[in-house]
């Protein structure tokens, strides 16, 4: 399937680097993706990267497990660019990391071999993180010195839930014992000094519900503490609004006119009992009485003083043409 054509102007014109988080289940996995179809729709060469070892990406592109390598996932149309992705894993971005910076491939391997690798990211939590954020970095830095090695325009991260995020992406803070100098060390401090800069924007999902509103403005406050670039807050799975307001209040207030209930639902052929009736004008309030919480945590997110975009409740979930249409609404909405 093609990546969809964007007409207007995106809304953050100079990142390259789209993070992406959230309370676990808003839709993390689902919103990078539309976003990394998104950039592609505009020309972009774009790598969709998750660190999280859950395979979420190749369910949603319907290809097998991703391994430590970037493959293509989605092909652009013409004048439009491709989605590469990868999954990311502390143990092979060490190995890599070896090679790369100690031209020791086979002491690496032999490394392995032994454990070490698993004992040296188990003990030091902190440098987990910087070899994850570090293969990150190092995709959204390569030029043409890195010979053969794919340039990406734009790179998306499906990252850890806003619980986690401010200390995964703190990777120079977190360090610990002998991390704290030496060659972890400067890869932490380039790694953040990326992540802190104008080329990094992290977006944050939530759904209209109390919780995770309440947990994207926390969030928001702490990545903000911690210098750290907040983009915009998607809005998942809002349900379609084709009340007016007069028509949810009558519902909610049970005052709908009853007989001119019966009299339309006869109308198109069924007949109306008082069962049926009943049902519907209850399943009418529920709905109302969810629109109306719904609301009150729009005008909330609102409040955050960030962009904000809004994504539909796909009914059935998302298939592969239902992540295409989500990547069409944040074109159109100026996300990506
Ligand atoms: N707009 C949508 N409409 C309908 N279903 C959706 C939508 N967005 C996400 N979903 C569904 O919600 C579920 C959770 O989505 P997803 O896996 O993207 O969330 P997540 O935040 O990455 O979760 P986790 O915290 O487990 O990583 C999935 O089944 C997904 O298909
Ligand atoms: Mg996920």
């Amino acid at each position: 399937m093609p990546a969809p054509r964007a007409e207007s102007a995106p809304d953050f014109p100079g990142v390259q680097l789209h993070i992406v988080t959230g309370k676990g289940g808003t839709g993390k996995s689902t919103v990078s993706a539309a976003l990394a179809l998104a950039l592609a729709s505009r020309g972009n060469t774009v790598l969709l990267c998750e660190v999280e070892g859950r395979q979420g990406i190749a369910q949603l592109f319907d290809v097998p497990p991703l391994p430590y390598e970037e493959r293509r996932v989605a092909r652009g149309t013409t004048g439009a660019g491709d989605v590469y992705a990868m999954a990311i894993d502390a143990e092979s971005a060490l190995l890599e990391y070896l090679d790369m910076y100690y031209r020791l491939g086979r002491a690496g391997k032999a490394l392995d071999r032994f454990g070490v690798v698993e004992f040296a990211t188990t003990i030091a939590p902190g440098v987990r993180d910087v070899l994850l954020t570090g293969k990150v970095y190092e995709a959204a830095n390569r030029n043409r010195r890195n010979k053969g090695a794919r340039e990406y325009d734009a790179i998306v991260l499906d990252a850890p839930p806003t619980g986690r995020i401010s200390q995964f992406l703190n990777v120079n803070t977190e360090l610990a014992g002998l991390a704290k100098v030496g060659p972890i060390k400067s890869q932490a401090d380039v790694v953040m000094k990326l992540l802190r800069s104008s080329r990094t924007a992290i977006h944050l999902v939530t759904v209209l519900e109390e919780m995770p509103v309440q947990e994207t403005g926390d969030g928001i406050a702490e990545l903000r503490g911690a210098d750290l670039p907040v983009g915009g807050v998607i809005v998942n799975m809002v349900r379609p609004q084709d009340l007016d307001a007069a028509e949810r209040a009558a519902l909610l207030h049970g005052t709908v006119d009853r007989e001119a209930l019966v009299a339309s639902l006869e109308k198109a052929g069924i007949s109306a009992d008082d069962e049926l009736v009943d049902g519907l004008l209850e399943e009418g309030h529920d709905h109302a009485e969810r629109r109306q919480l719904e609301d009150t945590q729009r005008a909330l997110v609102e409040q955050l003083g960030v962009p904000t975009y809004e994504l539909p409740l796909m009914p059935g979930g998302v298939d592969l043409a239902g992540l295409y249409e989500l990547a069409e609404a944040l074109c159109e909405e100026g996300l990506g």
